[in-house]
């Protein structure tokens, strides 16, 4: 077992990589967490991994109950969020109480956002399965749901007590989400550390083997990198926003295209636009931006989009709520590894790098 710690002051967590659940009641025992325990899942991670979880809890005396939701982002709303809380009541949960968020980046969202709610706030602890939840969502304590077709709208920011990850969830993950996922990670290595961009770029294959070493150092890297950015600033003022690579597009390519992509999908193309955006001011060299289409499409990302609609994607940008004072922020890269802030209020260079994207 790895462990990293991301260090928040009174909030800080332990974040434990491992290769199975038989840590995860000790993990418990050693936060000295007791009181009544609630499992939220969703209806492919409770299939694909319910039962294994909860046998390894059980197997050392833990009962837990378990609540599973519809699979999807369509249950990432008040209501799931209402009947979770009803049945809490109805088990008489209380401040000790404790819920596990066994999923990808929907169960913990939704189940971290019942916790800091529920009581004003329990104990909650992360068990991500899918690998945009093991890279990305599980670290950083953002914690909510989407409202009137509105992403993430209501929400807070929460931290668990651990991060409980356990590479062998990503066997059962499906393909096109472990490569979703990856989007993700190539992101980090081209904002914070060239090695291991290189180390991602040279593991492609071991990682989709579930090559047990690499996986975990993979996740090793990923959750110290979104860690640390963390660290320098959980309420997102700054620096954070370095974790938007790839995404000012990348958001507006979804939306556009009615949530049809992937959100790891959408990043890659957000990460080729926004490298192009880089080329075109001269910060950064073609060899740099061909390497990161190599590396993407060798993980089988798209980079291109086949009729893409440059008008739209451009106009959708300014509905993100990202956006201030109508003015679009842009993080591009300098090299692999460095990445800047800016503000771009060029529309012809803009369209020009979403343009690119055209199959
Ligand atoms: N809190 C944050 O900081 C943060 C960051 C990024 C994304 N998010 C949120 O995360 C969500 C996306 O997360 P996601 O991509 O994990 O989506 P998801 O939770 O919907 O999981 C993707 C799919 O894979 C299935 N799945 C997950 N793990 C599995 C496993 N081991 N075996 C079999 N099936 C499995 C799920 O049932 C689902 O169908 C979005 O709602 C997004 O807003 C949050
Ligand atoms: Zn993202």
């Amino acid at each position: 077992m790895v462990k990293i710690n991301i260090n928040l002051g009174e909030r800080s967590y332990p974040i434990y990589i491992t290769t199975d659940y038989s840590g995860l009641a000790k993990s418990i025992a050693v936060s000295k967490i007791t009181g009544k325990m609630a499992l939220i899942t969703d209806s492919n991670v409770d299939k694909a991994q319910g039962k294994e979880c909860i046998d390894a809890l059980e197997a050392n005396g833990y009962t837990a109950h378990k609540y599973v939701i519809e699979a999807g982002e369509k249950s990432k709303n008040l209501d799931t969020i209402k009947d979770i809380y009803k049945f809490l009541i109805d088990l008489k949960f209380d401040r000790n109480s404790m819920l596990l968020a066994l999923g990808g980046g929907v169960v913990g969202d939704i189940t971290g956002f019942v916790a800091a709610t529920y009581l004003r706030g329990i104990n909650f602890i992360q068990i991500p399965t899918s690998l945009l939840a093991q890279a990305d969502s599980s670290v950083g304590g953002k914690v909510g749901v989407d409202f009137e077709g509105k992403k993430n709208i209501i929400g807070a920011f929460y931290q668990p007590k651990f991060v409980y990850l356990n590479v062998n969830t990503l066997k059962t993950l499906p393909v096109r989400e472990m490569k979703a996922g990856m989007a993700e990670i190539v992101k980090h290595g081209i904002i914070r550390d060239p090695e291991f961009y290189d180390f991602i770029d040279y593991n492609v294959s071991k990682i989709f083997n579930f090559d047990e070493d690499a996986l975990q150092y993979l996740a090793k890297v990923n959750c110290s990198i979104k860690g640390s950015v963390v660290e320098q600033d959980e309420k997102e003022s700054d620096l954070r926003a370095i974790l938007n690579f790839g995404h000012t597009i990348g958001h507006a390519i979804e939306s556009v295209y009615e949530f049809k992509y992937l959100h790891g999908e959408c990043v890659s193309l957000g990460m080729v636009a926004a490298l192009k955006m880089a080329k075109y001011l001269d910060m950064i060299g073609e060899s740099d931006v061909s390497r990161v289409v190599d590396t993407l499409k060798k993980i089988g990302l798209p980079v291109s989009l086949e009729g893409i609609d440059i008008d739209e994607v451009y106009n959708r940008m300014f509905f993100d709520k990202k956006v201030k004072d109508n003015k679009l922020n842009f993080v591009l890269p300098k090299a692999i590894g460095e990445v800047i802030q800016c503000v771009i209020d060029d529309e012809a260079l803009i369209k020009k790098a979403i343009g690119d994207l055209q199959a």
